[in-house]
């Protein structure tokens, strides 16, 4: 059982506040950065922002829910590899918190207004709980499992788009130049004729919660992290989405080839990619 705790609040009550205040602490250091250090690749940046709002983020969660565990990507090792482990010896826990600080770390750093917030709770490995800000625009968003999706008040809902021509679909660039930003070019390279158009933002957490409130119809991107994820794609599932891996399996934490869509599209989006990776360039 739950321990006692003074002010006692809500799964939901509690992401919602500490998204709140992380993004709206963030946007005071913009422009305001010290120090920028690279992790895994050159093009793969962390700043005192991004390890300060993961603190400010602990904190708050650790007030409410002490017997609960974080994981943070700040607080793991960077690379791949490093990351599934830490999920793995994470995800069996009873409440895992997994929190981006800053999801958009690049965008930040450039005053580039489309960076997030993006904090969930998974309950024995299924995400119940999952919140996205974006301070730029001061809008939050969030998910709670069963209970519908809401951007201020307003139930959020995929678009209505059927065809890949007329939808509007995001990507991403991974920071892994090698190895998922060549596939993921594939993607872009096989798509892009087929699509409305293409945007790549640079905020896989903010994409998912586009596609969650029908701003955008779809968004996929290779090699992500539990982090970028989770609470966007319960978003997506609780707005009437779709939210599988680029080979079209269900959704689960260990997922990092990502494809969310309104669900119209999804299969005609994911054979769409399967054929660019099945033929390359
Ligand atoms: C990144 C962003 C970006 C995506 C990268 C992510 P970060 O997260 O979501 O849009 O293309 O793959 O790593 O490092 O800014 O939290
Ligand atoms: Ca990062
Ligand atoms: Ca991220
Ligand atoms: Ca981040």
């Amino acid at each position: 059982a739950e321990p006692f705790v003074i002010g006692s609040k809500s799964f939901t009550a509690v992401a919602i506040n500490t998204a709140a205040k992380a993004g709206q602490w963030i946007k005071t250091k913009l422009g305001d950065i010290n120090r920028i250090d690279t992790k895994f690749s050159s093009q793969d940046l962390v700043t005192e922002v991004d390890k300060g709002s993961e603190k400010l983020i602990r904190n708050l969660i650790m007030t409410h829910f002490p017997n609960h565990s974080i994981l943070g990507e700040e607080g793991v090792e960077p690379g791949p590899e490093a990351s599934a482990k830490a999920l793995q010896a994470m995800s069996d826990e009873e409440y895992l918190w997994i929190v981006d600080p800053i999801d958009g770390t690049t965008n930040f750093v450039h005053g580039f207004p489309f960076y997030s917030v993006s904090i969930a709770l998974a309950h024995k490995g299924e995400v119940i709980v999952g919140v996205v800000y974006d301070p730029s625009r001061d809008e939050l968003f969030v998910a709670e499992k069963g209970k519908g999706a809401y951007m201020h008040g307003k139930k959020t809902e995929v678009s209505t788009e059927e065809k890949l021509e007329v939808s509007l679909v995001a990507t991403g660039f991974p920071a892994d130049r090698q190895g998922a930003l060549v596939v993921n070019l594939k993607g872009v390279q096989a798509l892009s004729p087929k699509v409305r158009n293409l945007r790549v933002a640079g905020s896989a957490a903010l994409h998912l919660a586009y596609v969650a409130a029908g701003r955008l119809s779809g968004f996929w991107e290779i090699g992500l992290n539990s982090w970028d994820i989770a609470a966007g794609a319960l978003l997506i599932q609780e707005s009437g989405g779709q939210v599988t891996d680029t080979a079209g399996k269900p959704y689960s934490l260990a997922v990092r080839n990502i494809l969310a869509t309104n669900g119209k599209i999804h299969e005609e989006l994911q054979q769409e990619l399967a054929a660019a990776e099945a033929t390359g360039f």
